[in-house]
C-alpha cells in the first residue's frame, strides 16, 4: 500500500498539466526569490490552487492559505496541502464565522502579500489595520468590481494587482475556463441532458459568453438577457436569441446566473417560471438568485441529489444547484487545469512584481503589466507545440514598429 493520498494525487495530476506556471516560475524557485516574506492567499482550495501555493512555498515564500468559498474546497487537498505549506486553515461547508475566521487567521500571520480571490481578504485586511501588507493581486471580476470601489472613495490603501484584467487570464479563464467548468458542474449535478434543452444564461460578459458558447455547442437552445447594449447585440449577432429575464425564464428548463450583481432572479421571475426548472449561478457570490426568498416562502425543500435542492414553491418545484453558489466549484472541481495555469501564472508573476517594487507602486488598482501577460502567452505556446509566425523586418518597419 503506498502512503499517496488522494489529495496528493489529485495535485501531482494538476501539477503535470501546469507546465506554464512550472516554467515562469522556474528561476525564483531555484533563486529563492520570495525567501523571507510571508504570503496570505484566499483563494477556491481545489488541486490547482495547492500547485500555486507550493510552488509560492518553494520559491522561499511562507503561505498561509484560507477559502475564498465555503463550499469550494475539497477537504482531500486541505489535508495533502498540511505539511507542503505553512499553514492552512479551511473546511467543506465551513459556517460563515468559521470562514471570516480563517481569513482572519491569514491576516493574524501578518503577511507582506496577498493574493485573493473576490477581495474578501483585502477587504478584512483594510478594516483592522494593514499592519505588513504591502500589496497584494486579485483573481476576479468580482473582486476587481469591489477593489474598484474601494479606489473611488479613496480607501484603498496599497497597490493591489488587477490580475483578472491579464489578457491570459480572463479571455481564456472566464471565457473557456468557466465555459467548460460550469457545464461540467450542471452536468455532474444532474446527469441531465443539454441538448434540446432551453437555456437561459443572464449575463454576456466573458463568462456568460463561455457558458453560452458550450451549451450551444451540446446543442442547448440558448437565450442570453443582457442589460449592456452592447453585450446584448454581440449575443444577438452571435445568432442567441435575446429576452428581457422575466421573458426568456417561461420557457427555459434551465437557468444560469453569471452578471456579478445582485438581484437577479427573484420572485417575480420565480412566479413566471416553468414547473422543474433547473437554477445555477456563476457568478462570484451567491447573490444573483434570490435564495433568502425561495427559503423563505417555498413550503418544503429536500435534497434530491448530491447538491440539488428542490424547493415546492407555488404548487411548482424549482431545482437550486448547490445553494446558488458559483456552480463550476460547488458542483465540480473548477476550471480546466491548463487554464488555471495560466490564470496561476498571471498570480504568480503578479506577486514577484510586487515583491519586486516594494515602495515604487501607487496604492490603488494596478493594471497587469503587459510583458508578463506576453509572457505567460509565449511561454504557454512554447511548452504546448504551438507554433507560430513573426512579423519580418519589413513588415514591422511597414507598421511603423520595431523589434
Ligand atoms: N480553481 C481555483 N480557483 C478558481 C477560480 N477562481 N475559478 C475556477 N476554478 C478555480
Amino acid at each position: 500500500m503506498s502512503d499517496i493520498t488522494e489529495g496528493d494525487r489529485k495535485i501531482e495530476w494538476a501539477r503535470r498539466f501546469m507546465s506554464t506556471l512550472e516554467s515562469v516560475s522556474e528561476r525564483s524557485v531555484e533563486s529563492a526569490a520570495l525567501k523571507g516574506l510571508k504570503v496570505g492567499m484566499v483563494l477556491h482550495i481545489e488541486a490547482k490552487t495547492a500547485v500555486l501555493a507550493s510552488r509560492v512555498q518553494e520559491a522561499g515564500a511562507q503561505v498561509y492559505l484560507a477559502a475564498s468559498n465555503p463550499l469550494s474546497t475539497k477537504d482531500d487537498v486541505v489535508s495533502a496541502l498540511r505539511g507542503k505549506i505553512t499553514a492552512v486553515w479551511a473546511r467543506w461547508g465551513e459556517d460563515a464565522k468559521e470562514y471570516t475566521e480563517s481569513i482572519e487567521r491569514v491576516l493574524d500571520a501578518d503577511p507582506d502579500f496577498v493574493i485573493d480571490d473576490g477581495a474578501d481578504c483585502i477587504t478584512l485586511a483594510h478594516s483592522r489595520g494593514l499592519k505588513s501588507l504591502k500589496g497584494g493581486c486579485e483573481e476576479t471580476t468580482t473582486g476587481i468590481t469591489r477593489l474598484r470601489q474601494m479606489e473611488r472613495k479613496g480607501e484603498l490603501k496599497i497597490p493591489m494587482i488587477a490580475v483578472n484584467d491579464a489578457l491570459t487570464k480572463h479571455l481564456f479563464d472566464n471565457r473557456y475556463g468557466t465555459g467548460q467548468s460550469a457545464l461540467d458542474g450542471l452536468m455532474r449535478s444532474t446527469n441531465l441532458l443539454i441538448a434540446g434543452r432551453k437555456a437561459v444564461v443572464v449575463g454576456f460578459g466573458w463568462v456568460g459568453k463561455g457558458i453560452s458558447q458550450r451549451l450551444r455547442g451540446l446543442g442547448a437552445q440558448v437565450t442570453v438577457c443582457e442589460v449592456d447594449p452592447i453585450k446584448a447585440m454581440e449575443a444577438f449577432m452571435e445568432g442567441f436569441r435575446v429576452l428581457p429575464a422575466l421573458e426568456a425564464v417561461k420557457d427555459a428548463s434551465l437557468i444560469v446566473t453569471a452578471t456579478g450583481d445582485i438581484g437577479v432572479i427573484t420572485k417575480e421571475h420565480f412566479d413566471a417560471m416553468l414547473d422543474g426548472t433547473i437554477l445555477a449561478n456563476a457568478g462570484h457570490f451567491n447573490v444573483e438568485v434570490d435564495m433568502d426568498f425561495l427559503e423563505s416562502k417555498s413550503d418544503h425543500k429536500r435534497e434530491v441529489r448530491t447538491g440539488v435542492t428542490e424547493y415546492s414553491y407555488q404548487g411548482k418545484k424549482l431545482l437550486v444547484i448547490g445553494e446558488g453558489r458559483l456552480v463550476n466549484l460547488v458542483a465540480a472541481d473548477g476550471h480546466p487545469i491548463e487554464v488555471m495555469d495560466m490564470s496561476f501564472s498571471a498570480q504568480f508573476l503578479g506577486l514577484l512584481y510586487l515583491s519586486r517594487n516594494v515602495g515604487r507602486l501607487r496604492p490603488g488598482l494596478i493594471p497587469f503589466p503587459q510583458e508578463l501577460d506576453i509572457q505567460i502567452a509565449k511561454t504557454f505556446l512554447v511548452n504546448h507545440g504551438i507554433r507560430t509566425d513573426f512579423l519580418s523586418e519589413s513588415q514591422l518597419a511597414y507598421l511603423g514598429l520595431s523589434r
